[in-house]
């Protein structure tokens, strides 16, 4: 008689529990897309004098605007974050931002070592030192 109950007691066990697993590795994904990590103030400093003037959602400069605005990033998804920080990460290495163009004109809108050393850290997890 008692080994008739230990099978669908086992078997509710098992339910439950993969029902839980269930439940943890769907909220485990909403959180990953929810919460984007927020920037450090050192990173937002250098942002905003460097950055924000062409890259913010009132920006005359519609190409720059178009691709990358900094008032959207921050309330944007952390996969597409994560992207972005690439593409950051890219033009910073190559020397593309900001535009030479621009610094033509403006040469201290330029990034000091320390300033670009900041935004790589941030952005691709990179230390100052090289
Ligand atoms: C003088 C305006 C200006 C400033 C200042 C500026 N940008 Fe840009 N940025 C642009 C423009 C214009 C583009 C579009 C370039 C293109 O597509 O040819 C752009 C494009 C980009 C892109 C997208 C590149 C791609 O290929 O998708 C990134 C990332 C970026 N800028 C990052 C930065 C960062 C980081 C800073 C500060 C260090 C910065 N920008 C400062 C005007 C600016």
């Amino acid at each position: 008689m008692k080994k008739l109950f230990l099978f669908p007691t086992l078997a509710l066990l098992g339910l439950l529990f993969f029902q839980a697993t269930i439940k943890s590795g769907a909220e485990a994904e909403i959180l990953e897309h929810t919460m984007a990590p927020e920037m450090p103030a050192n990173v937002k400093a250098v942002v905003d004098q460097k950055c924000y003037g062409c890259h913010n959602a009132e920006s005359k400069n519609e190409k720059g605007k178009s691709k990358l605005d900094w008032d959207a990033f921050e309330a944007t998804k952390k996969s597409k974050q994560l992207a972005t920080m690439g593409k950051i990460t890219e033009v910073l290495e190559n020397g593309d931002m900001p535009p030479a163009k621009y610094l033509e004109n403006k040469p201290e809108g330029k990034l000091t070592e320390a300033e670009l050393a900041t935004l790589l850290e941030w952005s691709a997890g990179k230390k100052k030192s090289k």
